[in-house]
């Protein structure tokens, strides 16, 4: 046998291992890349999310890591997850446990904690972070509930839940739990809108943990007083 032939017959071998992994992945994961085509609008095709989408290369390597994780192999899963941040740009704990259909947009710089749970039907834009709040053991990270979405540079901190279908808008950080179906914005995070319904912040004060804000309502008030006089 020549060097060519032999080389030939690796390239083969190499192919078809190749195809037989994209077959896999196409039955295992055929339901998270019809999420990915659903949520995004830039999807092409199948094909396209299949081979070049960094959440869904990322969404694989956690299984095959939470899988190690689970049966206490943990150097080779965090190996998993760190061999997978490398080549896309997210990290996934090993221990995080995800639900169904995930879909990480982009994907670049997020960063998902050990003991963070996510639900099924769960949109994740770049930049998010599902950390902790300190150095505590135990359960330390967030729950997101189904069907959430978490806008890009989001920073959901601690051993919170954000409840069932509820968006979490860019850039907001979010510090306490948060009720099914609502919309949180801003730096702390608060509900600007519940059930489909906006919420007027000015008098909604169990939503309202911004200092800063309760001062200028302070403020307001003493000017009100003062005008008044
Ligand atoms: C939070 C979000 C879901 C709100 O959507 P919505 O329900 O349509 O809300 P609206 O656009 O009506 O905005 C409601 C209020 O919140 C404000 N707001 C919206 N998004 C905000 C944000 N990320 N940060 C701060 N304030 C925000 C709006 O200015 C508006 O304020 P107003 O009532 O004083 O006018 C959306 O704005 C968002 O941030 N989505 C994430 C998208 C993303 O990350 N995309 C990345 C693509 S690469």
């Amino acid at each position: 046998m020549t060097l060519f032939t032999l080389l030939i017959q690796i390239l083969i071998i190499l192919l078809v291992l190749f195809v037989l992994k994209i077959v896999l992945i196409s039955i295992f994961f055929f339901k998270e890349i019809q999420a990915a085509r659903a949520k995004d609008p830039a999807a092409k095709g199948f094909l396209e999310i299949l081979l070049l989408y960094p959440g869904l290369h990322a969404l694989i390597h956690h299984r095959v890591a939470h899988f190690f994780y689970k049966i206490h192999l943990f150097f080779i899963a965090r190996f998993i997850s760190q061999v997978s941040r490398f080549f896309t740009g997210i990290e996934i704990h090993p221990g995080a446990k995800i639900g169904k259909r995930l879909f990480i947009d982009h994907g670049m710089g997020v960063v998902i904690g050990e003991t963070a749970i996510i639900g099924d039907d769960v949109l994740l834009y770049q930049a998010v972070t599902l950390g902790g709040t300190g150095l505590v053991k135990g359960k330390r990270h967030p729950t997101i509930g189904n069907n959430v979405v978490v806008g890009g540079g989001a920073k959901i901190l601690g051993n919170i839940t954000i409840g069932d279908n509820s968006y979490i808008g860019a850039n907001a950080v979010v510090i306490k739990d948060v009720p099914p179906n609502s919309t949180v914005v801003g730096v702390p995070g608060r509900i600007t809108k519940q059930d489909g319904k906006k919420i007027d912040i000015g008098l909604d004060h169990s939503h309202v943990f911004d200092p800063i804000m309760q001062n200028i309502e302070e403020l307001q008030k003493r000017i009100e007083k003062l005008e008044n006089k």
